[in-house]
């Protein structure tokens, strides 16, 4: 067995932050959107919580994008060459639906190079540059709808900025499920979650 190192500190940093912060924001969005349904707090304090964790978010998902572009490494977001992502998303799949219920090795390898396989690098892809940027510009006009009327009109008006922000708490909640499912995956079903904290992951010599 051999170590690699595969999670650099600033990622293990804003990625815990941020799970928090996602955890914080889905039970007071819901206490603010389904006021009788948590009735976990009072509505004046999911809003003060709320409009914290959001915050501390946005200051956090800057962290994210600054370390990956300063570093160069935001590349390993996007797919650059293109047959080779169809190729890998197909095995990949197969892999996830099939081949993983008859024991076989999983097709990608991760290296600190090429450390998603297609479909995590697809999902967090979405998910980092498209959802999250979504999220916190809507979230940033909702916070001060008065401030940002202007913004607010230029998007459709305040029932689009807030249907949006609604649609997109249900694609990055439905994420978070099948994310942290995904992230069992490994030898073990807690070796990715224990490199998300160490850095570091343990592998066969020949890589698998
Ligand atoms: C309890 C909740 C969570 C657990 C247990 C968890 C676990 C993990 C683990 C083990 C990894 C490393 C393996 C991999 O790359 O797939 C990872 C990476 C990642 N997670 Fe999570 N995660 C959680 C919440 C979240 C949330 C809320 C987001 C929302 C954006 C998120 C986004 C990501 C992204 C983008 C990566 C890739 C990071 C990088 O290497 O650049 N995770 N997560």
């Amino acid at each position: 067995m051999k170590k690699i190192f595969l999670q650099p500190l600033t990622v293990r940093i804003w990625h815990w932050i941020n799970a928090l912060c996602f955890f914080a924001l889905i039970v007071t969005g819901l206490q603010l959107r389904y006021q009788e349904l948590p009735n976990i707090t009072s509505f004046r304090t999911a809003v003060d919580i709320h409009n914290l964790f959001g915050l501390i978010m946005t200051l956090d998902f800057f962290l994210w994008l600054a370390f990956y572009i300063f570093t160069g490494k935001i590349r390993l977001y996007i797919p650059l060459d293109l047959k080779k992502f169809f190729t890998g998303a197909f095995a990949q799949a197969l892999y996830y639906g099939y081949g993983i219920f008859l024991g076989k090795k999983n097709p990608h390898h991760a290296t600190p190079d090429d450390k998603f396989n297609p479909l995590q690098q697809s999902a967090y892809f979405m998910v980092m540059l498209l959802l999250m940027p979504l999220q916190i510009i809507t979230g940033l006009f909702l916070w001060d709808i008065k401030r940002f009327a202007y913004w607010i009109g230029l998007l459709g008006g305040l029932k689009v900025v807030d249907i949006t922000h609604v649609a997109v708490f249900f694609f990055l909640t439905a994420f978070l499920f099948v994310h942290v499912y995904l992230t069992t995956l490994g030898r073990t079903p807690w070796e990715h979650i224990k490199a998300m904290f160490t850095g570091y992951e343990e592998m066969e010599e020949n890589g698998k």
